[in-house]
């Protein structure tokens, strides 16, 4: 598989969204997270990504290490960009060019709502064309006016499209192609499609929503509050349960919500048999109607034979994702005797909370004994129920 890094950019002021006062309009927060972090999440989730870069200014480290929150063990350290915008995306590929990767994907910060299943078709149309951006046709007339706002004449619409991020590129090309720019003084294109067909490189469009839409206005930022809030109009909350139960074999760790915890016994099972994310991924997969963990990751196949169990979470995760849709909060109980779980508590949330993009406070992991009785009273193994809430768009 090509080795894939983003470059997301946030190095703008977002003069015109900005309020007196106002952070840059990609550490505000939405429904809950920056606006970065709704950006970063599809590029976390996204299999073919290997490494995120964000490309922000010197003057808001702090800002940035306040909102990358759950994300930032996906993240590199924070590149400084520029005066422009063609300039940041440029530091940015400097930054990771030593790495040699095969392809990039890069993304404004200020594009909040990108889907899993863009990416995806980005990175494919990559295998024919040197550049793929996300674009939709233009479906309004256009027209050219005067400075007075009087039209002067109807503009053809047919074959104009209007590009969007994220734009995926060929590295080695979109790198010279930046080099070249800067080199001879071009400091102005405003996507890097522009660059590209400046530097003679061919770019495919690939069809996009306006959902995908660039927060540029303070309208721009009530639009987006009212498509996330979770009684919009334009989305649906639903609620999965998964349950689990392993056995107890000879051992001295189990797995448990992510967290490796010593005790008297391990627990049997094909994977690592970490029974709490079994169970919160069969919650995820119901809430969206997608079968369950053993239909998509069967026991019979060899690939998951001690597989971290994360795997199967994170790609629960991603089918969420790839529906447009976000789990808002999820909660676990693990039923045992032993080992205790109060000590790792706190661990699990943070753990589960990595795997699935949310904060900590959206994490619930609780547990219980069950006063002796049932095969869990006997210490016979360990139980797990979890229930998640998802909000899908309509
Ligand atoms: N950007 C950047 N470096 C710059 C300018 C822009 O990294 N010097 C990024 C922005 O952070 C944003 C994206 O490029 O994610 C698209 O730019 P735009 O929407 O114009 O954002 P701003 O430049 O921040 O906004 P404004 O032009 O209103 O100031
Ligand atoms: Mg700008």
């Amino acid at each position: 598989m090509p080795t894939t890094v983003a470059i997301v950019v946030a190095a703008g002021r977002g003069e015109r969204a900005r309020g007196p006062g106002d952070i840059p309009k990609q550490y505000l927060s939405l429904a809950g997270a920056s606006v970065l972090e709704h950006a970063l999440r599809p590029l976390v989730q996204a299999s073919q990504i290997h490494s995120i870069r964000v490309v922000i200014h010197p003057e808001d480290r702090d800002l940035y290490e306040a909102c990358v929150g759950p994300f930032t063990a996906h993240l590199g350290p924070p590149i400084a960009g520029g005066e422009t915008r063609q300039a940041s995306v440029c530091a940015g590929l400097e930054a990771v060019a030593e790495q040699h990767p095969d392809r990039v994907l890069i993304h404004d910060a200020a594009r909040p709502f990108l889907a899993v299943e863009l990416i995806e078709r980005l990175l494919g149309t990559l295998d024919r064309t040197p550049g793929a951006i996300a674009a939709q046709p233009v479906t309004d007339t256009l027209k050219r006016a005067n400075p007075e706002g009087t039209i002067i004449e109807t503009l053809d619409r047919a074959n104009i499209w209007r590009a969007q991020t994220p734009q995926a590129f060929h590295f080695p090309g979109i790198l010279a192609a930046h080099r070249r720019a800067k080199a001879e003084g071009h400091d102005g294109f405003t996507d890097d499609a522009a660059l590209a067909e400046w530097a003679g490189l061919e770019v495919s469009l690939v069809p996009s929503r306006s959902t995908n839409m660039k927060l540029t206005t303070p309208e721009d930022l009530t639009i987006a509050e009212r498509l996330l809030a979770p009684l919009s109009p334009f989305t649906e909350t639903r609620t999965g349960s998964g349950f689990d139960v392993h056995a107890f074999a000879p051992g001295d760790h189990v797995w448990l919500c992510g967290v490796k915890v010593a005790h008297t016994h391990r627990l049997e099972g094909h994977s690592d048999a970490d029974v709490g994310l079994h169970a919160l991924t069969d919650a995820i997969l119901g809430a969206i109607g997608d079968g369950d963990i053993g239909e998509h990751f069967p026991p019979s196949d060899p690939t998951w034979r001690g597989a971290a169990s994360r795997v199967f979470l994170e790609d629960a995760a991603r089918r969420v994702a790839t529906l447009g849709g976000r789990i808002t909060n999820v909660d676990v109980t693990l039923l045992c005797e032993a080992p205790k779980i109060g000590p790792h508590r706190a661990a699990m949330r943070e753990s589960i909370a990595g795997m699935l993009g949310l904060e900590t406070p959206r994490v619930g992991v609780k547990a219980t004994t069950t006063e002796g009785l049932g095969f869990v009273g006997r210490g016979e193994g360990i139980a797990a129920m979890a229930v998640a809430t998802v909000v899908l768009p309509l």
